[in-house]
């Protein structure tokens, strides 16, 4: 299986938007890339994780019941789809894909339906059901990979890593 790090590397080359929304920011680990280059960022995450400054909105909500209210060229999801029920899972994708522009972009990573924690409840993708989601957009990674080890007990997660271009 792939190692994730240098795909996501290709996936943020490809990248140059003018307005980003990351959902389940954490610390925006993938948005402050845009963030550092001074691109209007949006940040939502349940938990009071990171402050807003210059051209970072951060928004303290659960991302279930974000309002969206403009469009954004680039929506970011890493590491958050999996806490989330199939269907809300589902729901929230219609919402983001409504809510990006045209030639805007969805970014995620996934937890993927070969992790070991899959409670098959919860939104643990394969590949074909994001195909699905997303038949209507230009696919351009849609990738099984590893993660890289960590934690105490130094374990890998196997993840999707999964861009589209909206068209
Ligand atoms: C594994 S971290 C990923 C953080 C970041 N996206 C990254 O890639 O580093 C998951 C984050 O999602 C947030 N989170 C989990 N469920 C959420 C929800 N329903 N609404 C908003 N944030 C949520 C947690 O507070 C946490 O900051």
């Amino acid at each position: 299986m792939q190692r994730a790090k240098p795909i996501i590397i290709e996936c943020m080359k490809r990248l140059n938007p003018d307005s980003v929304l990351d959902l389940g920011c954490g610390k925006c680990k993938f948005s402050k890339l845009f963030i550092d280059r001074g691109i209007n960022v949006t940040a939502v995450d349940k938990e009071n994780t990171i402050e807003s400054k210059d051209n970072l909105i951060f928004v303290q909500k659960d991302i279930r019941d974000f309002e969206f209210k403009k469009e954004f060229d680039l929506v970011i999801g890493t590491g958050i789809l999996h806490f989330l029920k199939k269907e809300e899972a589902h729901k929230l994708i219609k919402k983001i894909k409504e809510n990006t522009f045209s030639n805007g972009f969805n970014f995620f990573i996934c937890m993927s339906n070969e992790e070991k924690y899959n409670d098959k409840v919860h939104f643990y993708p394969n590949k074909e059901e994001l195909n699905k989601l997303y038949s209507d957009w230009k696919i351009i990674q849609n990738e099984l990979c590893l993660s890289k080890k960590h934690g105490e007990k130094m374990h890998q997660h196997k993840m999707i890593i999964f861009l589209a271009q909206k068209v």
